[in-house]
């Protein structure tokens, strides 16, 4: 997925209800923990690349702390409040919203170190390993990249548009 192909799945899912979005992201997460990681781990240390798989094993963990984080608390929290008004648990999920944005602002430094592994994926050596590998890592990559600009510009947004007090012109 290049980045208008990006762009353009971002323009068709805008209309998505919140309910929809959120399943699909659900489905996501288990895709990226239970299929994706678990693959590229796999191929990793099958081409010996020792690095490459315990930094796959950083991602995993860091990425299952925040999944869990966000289908337990976040998303049933933006369900529930969906056309209402959020009142007296705007805080908090303003709070939550911004601490799930600032993860992903990791997420994307880990996407670019993957990037950067790239490069030492031979694919001359054990190419039925290697290609694979490098096709996995760019297609998790984009897939994660979309994930993340679902979540940021959809979902959570709307709980971010209203500053405290500091700027009375933006509240
Ligand atoms: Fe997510
Ligand atoms: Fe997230």
């Amino acid at each position: 997925m290049n980045p208008q192909e990006i762009n353009r799945q971002l323009e068709e899912m805008q209309p998505w209800p919140v309910e929809r979005l959120i399943a699909y992201l659900r489905r996501d997460h288990q895709r990226f923990l239970g299929k994706d990681l678990t693959r590229m781990r796999e191929l990793a240390e099958a081409l010996g690349m020792a690095p490459l798989h315990a930094f796959l094993g950083t991602m995993d963990s860091e990425l299952r702390g925040h999944f869990r984080m966000e289908e337990t608390i976040v998303f049933p929290v933006i369900e529930v409040m969906k056309n209402k008004e959020a009142g007296e648990l705007h805080p908090a999920l303003e709070y939550a919203c911004r601490h799930m944005k600032a993860d992903h602002l990791l997420h994307e430094r880990h996407l670019q170190v993957l990037h950067s592994f790239t490069s030492q994926i031979d694919t001359q050596q054990g190419s039925e390993l290697s290609i694979p590998l490098l096709n996995l890592m760019d297609d998790f990559a984009s897939e994660m990249e979309l994930h993340l600009k679902l979540e940021n510009n959809f979902l959570f947004q709307p709980f971010l548009k209203f500053r405290s007090s500091e700027d009375p012109k933006d509240s």
